[in-house]
């Protein structure tokens, strides 16, 4: 029973059809670059510099450069491990091919965490907006119910009900079936990116350039240390980069999809960062962590702006959980189908033709996390299993460089080992700056999935029964 066993690139193209994705190539650079936005803006951009401005003052904006950096290099790498099989959706599949089972366990590992624990941090996040607009109208939950316990300091909260409540609804909608279409994609996608820039227009007349003195109050480190927070305001990329096998050629439009979608953020939220910080001094956010966007707007006396600005946020947050916990069941199903978890995970839904037991399992597990955990803890969570999984493939992409030179990929990386290399001291960089609390969790986390690999997963595999047979 070996744990380099893998599956042949023969039988992954055999099998690609059950994943109900055709591999119709009509994706262009545009439509990636929506794609991208689509998934990137959420949580980070809306609640996450909240607490960022807090930790770097106005230098936020440098500490989304760097995590803005990270995520170029490590997109490039993605997209070449990605696209090279033409295979639906995961790195995990495409792991398991290449480099062998073990390790495909523990890239779909560290994507379960990326994307589960996602949902569950944008829950929170969407939470915070929903309530700011409902407020609006005179409506407030009970205070108690408002956010996760110890989210909120000096007030006693028991769980974020709103947040389970997103999370439950939309777990039905993808129980049943329902897939987000590109069209629904698009309309969100300008939604989400005209609210940024109404924020933008109509907060800069309010800036004021004495706020962003002193520029870095915590010095490099508090620069540092928020970029790895901010990390997370970037994930979604790699929904980009999945996309490959349905991009028409590729190896043009898939750089320019991923270069538009990451530049078109980097600068937005550079600017909205840098307009944050200057309209309220950067030390006032922790009055407002759950919803510093408004809060800048507020202080501004343009409520209605705020008014409007909390409605697209969570529209837009919305998107994301969609697209994270659709990832999350893809996943699954896939490792299902494998053997490598029960097999039940995968079984469809006789009317709706859903992994609806998968979905609804962890539909529930993400929206108590959501519901019980603070924002805070679960972004690094996501953001130190996202950097593990980047880095591992970077390094897969060197790897395979060597020991597969001739095999076509869709589309090649450019300048290797140079951008993998960067991938890989950028995301180890900021995975370092992540607290100790994180990387505890983080190695239980790990633990675990080794320990069910070799108590279940070694033994139930379909490789494993095929060995067997032989
Ligand atoms: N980048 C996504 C967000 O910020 C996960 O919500």
């Amino acid at each position: 029973m070996s744990i380099f066993r893998k599956k042949s690139i023969e039988d992954l193209l055999k099998n690609a059809g059950s994943g109900g994705k055709g591999l119709k190539r009509e994706l262009g650079a545009w439509d990636l670059t929506m794609l991208g936005i689509g998934a990137i803006i959420g949580t980070g951009i809306f609640v996450l510099t909240g607490t960022g401005a807090v930790n770097a003052g106005p230098a936020l904006s440098l500490s989304f450069v760097i995590a803005g950096l990270a995520c170029l290099f490590a997109a490039l790498s993605y997209a070449e491990f990605a696209a090279s099989v033409p295979v639906s959706g995961s790195t995990y599949t495409y792991a398991y091919a290449t480099l062998g089972e073990f390790a495909a366990w523990i890239i779909g590992w560290d994507l379960i965490l990326e994307y589960l624990l996602a949902v569950s941090a944008v829950s929170a996040g969407w939470s915070g907006y929903f309530q700011s607009f409902l407020s609006g109208f005179g409506i407030n939950f009970p205070e108690k119910l408002t956010a996760a316990p110890g989210s909120v300091e000096g007030v006693t909260t028991y769980m974020n009900l709103p947040a389970f409540l997103i999370v439950m609804a939309i777990t039905f909608l993808i129980s049943i079936g329902t897939k987000q279409t590109t069209r629904i994609n698009n309309i969100m996608v300008v939604i989400k990116v005209l609210v940024v820039l109404l924020f933008i227009v109509s907060s800069i007349y309010y800036v004021k350039p004495e706020n962003w003195q002193p520029f870095m109050p915590f010095g490099i480190d508090g620069v540092f240390s928020t970029a790895a927070l901010m990390f997370f305001a970037f994930i979604g990329f790699d929904a980009v980069a999945s996309a490959a096998e349905e991009t028409r050629n590729p190896g043009k439009n898939l750089p320019r999809g991923i270069l538009g979608s990451l530049v078109i953020c980097v600068v937005l939220y550079m600017l909205v960062s840098l307009i944050m910080t200057g309209v309220v001094p950067y030390a006032q956010f922790s009055k407002a962590l759950d919803h510093p966007i408004s809060l800048v707007l507020q202080s501004a006396g343009q409520n209605w702006v705020a008014g409007i600005i909390d409605l697209g946020a969570f529209l837009g947050m919305t998107t994301v959980i969609l697209v994270m916990l659709y990832g999350q069941t893809r996943i699954m199903f896939a490792m299902s189908r494998d053997g490598l978890m029960p097999k039940s995970l995968s079984k469809l839904h006789k009317k709706y033709k859903t992994p609806y037991a998968a979905s609804w399992i962890f539909g529930m597990i993400a929206a108590v996390l959501g519901a019980f955990i603070p924002l805070g803890e679960l972004a690094e969570l996501v953001n130190i299993g996202t950097l593990t999984a980047f880095t591992m493939i970077s390094v897969a992409v060197i790897v395979l460089r060597k020991t597969r030179p001739v095999m076509k990929r869709a589309f090649y990386c450019p300048a290797v080992p140079l951008v993998p290399g960067l991938a890989i001291v950028f995301c180890v960089f900021l995975m370092i700056q992540l607290g100790s609390h994180t990387w505890i969790r983080f190695f239980i986390w790990m633990a675990i999935g080794v320990v069910i690999y070799f108590a279940y997963s070694r033994k139930h595999s379909n490789l494993n029964q095929q060995e067997n047979d032989h």
